[in-house]
């Protein structure tokens, strides 16, 4: 055992100066030769800050006590230059002087929010999500904050999980190009520029996959799958040099990940030779107790540090029984000093040690806040991440209700979310600054972009949640007034976020009520739906007309939708999650494995993998978005049909915008791998590629299909290639294939 630590630690302190310029390296060593086990153990404790509060920035003294005595090494939930500043003086005071890392949640901005992570996932922009992540970055790292809990890069099939909101949807390839992108915008160039902060990739491992969507829950799952879905994304931060993981509250297999030598030591540390450290997630180390994995304080402390824990968040259980294991002989030291090392080696990257303070500096806190290309940028990736998900010609008219005429004579704006602030924002903004001025309502953006001669008549109609109707006569009435209605409905913005899943994911409230009440008048509906997950609106999803997906889309969300109603935005978003048609149906995913009896037809029984009383597909599926234009995809060529190990196809095709507006197509490439020793997915997203044409123009896209594309993960974690036959499907969305071909790798 004790050999098997000596190599683990032996590789991992290796691994971890790596980093580091050869002065620090021996700055740190010095350092580390001069702490007693007290002080090496604080590095390992973590505290939060009192969250919402400025007075006291701790609310119980005694962590006042340890900071000054070289006691903790991070804080969380500190916020502001006064708070910041404060606690790291008084981490000055300790012994020897030992700087903080200041943590944050900022999952989608901290004083200019942008869409929530889910929405901007929907934009399929990987370049202008590493932008917003940069942008997040630069805000935050002037006010105190050198260390981000994200990306969160947990795949979920499951809608009614609440933290569905905070990751990038359903798919490995595309969540796994999003948890490098928001790595490297939040980590700049370089850990050490003083914009840059650190990332964290979390909750490792497999949290999404919790039983139920409910939160915290149990996830059991094979290797194949935990390899082949959930860990890909992991592999891409960690390869994109995520300082940090970050662990989980669910067990995988019976062990809390916590303790998962598994995943922290063999998976993160061994095979992929990560540097950073790993932080528990909030408890997780006590939590333990209450799985019924350790008896106590003492065992969960020993599990989790064995496992490969190096930081403990909140629970004071390192601070508490490190010491005594340690001293019983049953961790040996040389754990801790890698822990340390590893946590020392970020402060040295990031140069808290040259200047503990440079992160705290109001003068560029206000020059980075209120920066128009940032806003600029925030409303550019609103607009990408909204999802045209309908659009249809409506009775006794010519043409689809979207995008409207900026001449339209009366507009009804009817629901819970027009004249809202908050709900624009949803969950994980809680620095969100109290300026609602600077927020522009979805009232405000569509009265941005009217004439001067158009109407705009308002009624709420109804809340968000509540049971009451007495609104609903006054939206009709003015429904009846108007040539068309724009309804904005769904979540309240704390619906859908950690510890809020919902075992009901349609509209709540008497939302649906109130869109019947008005379709029944006749005029054309236009509605937007506003929600931090896909919801379930089948009645309307088949009466309304025009339906546009809006999330939770930030500051700029008011703009944003101004500028896709009226057209000076044409929609380009995908969904990156399918929407199910009833919450029955869940989990609904397009990746799934190929079944004995591939489905034939909703009538076909015995041939379907669905139920009696349900069609078979879902209501929207992974990657469909509608445009204003239209794309026709022609001539798709081959480089080769038969192929040796090693070698790659090319695939070109021809895209033209058949439409009479400019438009964004994301033109997707799936892969189904016919027969291995293990059973594939029906399809899997493999490559994708954005082309913007003018109307009548053609692009040709070029796919490479190389070797990385064709492996999968097998039982024991390997990644192998198989001889055979693959499909290639070329399309719109996962269930809009419009062109197909095949290829042969030789054996
Ligand atoms: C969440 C983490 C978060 C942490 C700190 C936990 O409850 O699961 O995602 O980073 O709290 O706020």
């Amino acid at each position: 055992m004790k050999r098997l630590f000596s190599l683990i630690v032996l590789f991992s302190f290796f691994q971890s100066a790596a980093q580091l310029k050869p002065s620090d390296s021996i700055r740190l060593e010095n350092l580390l030769k001069q702490m007693t086990l007290e002080e090496k153990i604080g590095q390992m404790n973590m505290y939060t800050g009192n969250i919402f509060g400025d007075d006291p920035v701790f609310t119980a003294d005694f962590k006042y006590d340890d900071l000054k005595n070289g006691r903790v090494g991070a804080v969380l939930n500190v916020n502001g230059i006064k708070n910041t500043r404060l606690l790291q003086e008084m981490a000055l005071q300790s012994r020897l002087k030992i700087p903080l890392l200041f943590g944050n949640d900022v999952l989608h901005g901290l004083h200019l929010l942008f869409p929530i992570p889910l929405a901007e996932a929907a934009s399929w922009d990987i370049g202008l999500m590493e932008k917003t992540a940069r942008i997040a970055a630069i805000e935050s790292s002037a006010r105190g904050n050198n260390w981000f809990f994200q990306p969160m890069v947990d795949i979920t099939h499951d809608p009614r999980w609440g933290r569905v909101m905070e990751g990038a949807g359903e798919d490995p390839y595309l969540g796994s190009l999003i948890a490098a992108a928001r790595v490297k915008g939040y980590q700049g160039n370089k850990l050490g520029d003083t914009n840059s902060v650190m990332a964290t990739a979390k909750h490792f491992a497999a949290y999404g996959a919790a039983v139920g969507g409910r939160d915290y829950n149990t996830v059991d799952m094979s290797n194949q799958e935990l390899w082949n879905v959930y860990l890909p994304p992991f592999k891409a931060a960690a390869e994109a040099g995520a300082s940090s993981f970050m662990n989980s509250f669910n067990t995988l297999n019976g062990v809390p990940t916590t303790a998962s030598s598994y995943l922290q030591r063999d998976i993160l540390k061994g095979v992929w030779g990560f540097k950073g450290f790993v932080v528990s997630d909030w408890g997780s180390v006590g939590d333990m107790i209450a799985h019924g994995y350790v008896k106590d304080a003492a065992g969960a402390a020993l599990a989790s540090v064995t496992a490969g824990v190096d930081m403990d968040m909140e629970d004071q259980i390192y601070k508490k029984q490190l010491p005594r294991l340690v001293a019983d002989g049953k961790v040996p030291v040389e754990l801790i000093d890698d822990a340390v090392r590893r946590i020392l080696a970020k402060k040295f990257e990031l140069g808290l040690f040259d200047d503990p303070f440079k992160f705290i500096k109001e003068e560029r806190w206000q020059k980075a806040i209120n920066n128009p290309a940032h806003i600029a940028t925030a409303r550019e990736m609103a607009g990408k991440s909204i999802v045209l998900l309908k659009n249809e010609v409506p009775k006794g008219r010519t043409s689809p209700v979207l995008p409207l005429s900026k001449n339209v004579k009366t507009i009804a704006l009817i629901g819970p979310h027009i004249m809202s602030v908050r709900e624009n924002l949803g969950f994980w903004s809680p620095w969100w600054p109290d300026d609602s001025a600077r927020i522009i309502t979805q009232y405000q953006g569509i009265k941005n972009k009217v004439s001067r001669g158009t109407t705009l008549l308002y009624a709420k109609g109804c809340e968000v949640s509540d049971t009451s109707t007495a609104g609903f006569a006054e939206a009709v009435r003015i429904a009846r007034q108007a040539d068309v209605v724009i309804m904005s409905m769904g979540e309240q913005y704390d619906m859908s976020g950690e510890s809020r899943s919902r075992s009901d994911i349609t509209f709540p409230g008497v939302q649906e009520a109130l869109i019947k009440a008005v379709y029944a008048t006749g005029t054309p509906i236009v509605m937007l739906i506003n929600a931090g997950r896909p919801l379930v609106f089948d009645w309307a999803a088949d009466h309304v007309p025009a339906i546009l997906y809006t999330w939770w889309l930030g500051t700029t969300a008011g703009g944003a939708i101004g500028d896709v109603l009226f057209g000076d935005y044409n929609p380009s978003g995908k969904l990156p999650i399918t929407f199910p048609r009833s919450v029955g149906q869940i989990p609904i995913f397009y990746n799934h494995l190929s079944t004995g009896k591939p489905p034939k037809n909703d009538s076909v029984a015995y041939y379907r993998t669905g139920y009696i009383d349900l069609m078979q597909n879902p209501k929207f599926a992974f990657g469909h978005g509608l445009s204003y234009t239209t794309f026709e995809y022609s001539s798709l060529k081959m480089s080769d049909s038969i192929i040796k190990s090693g070698e790659s196809v090319r695939v070109s095709l021809s895209v033209t915008n058949t439409g009479k507006v400019s438009g964004e197509e994301t033109v997707q490439l799936y892969l189904r791998d016919r027969v291995a020793s293990i059973v594939r997915p029906v399809k899997e997203l493999k490559d994708f590629k954005k082309v913007v044409l003018k109307p009548g123009e053609a692009q040709t896209v070029i796919f490479e299909i190389t070797p990385d594309k064709l492996a999968f993960y097998n039982e024991q974690g390997k990644l192998i290639t198989e001889p055979g036959e693959f499909d290639i499907m070329i399309g719109s969305a996962s269930d809009d294939i419009r062109l197909k071909g095949k290829f042969e790798l030789e054996g």
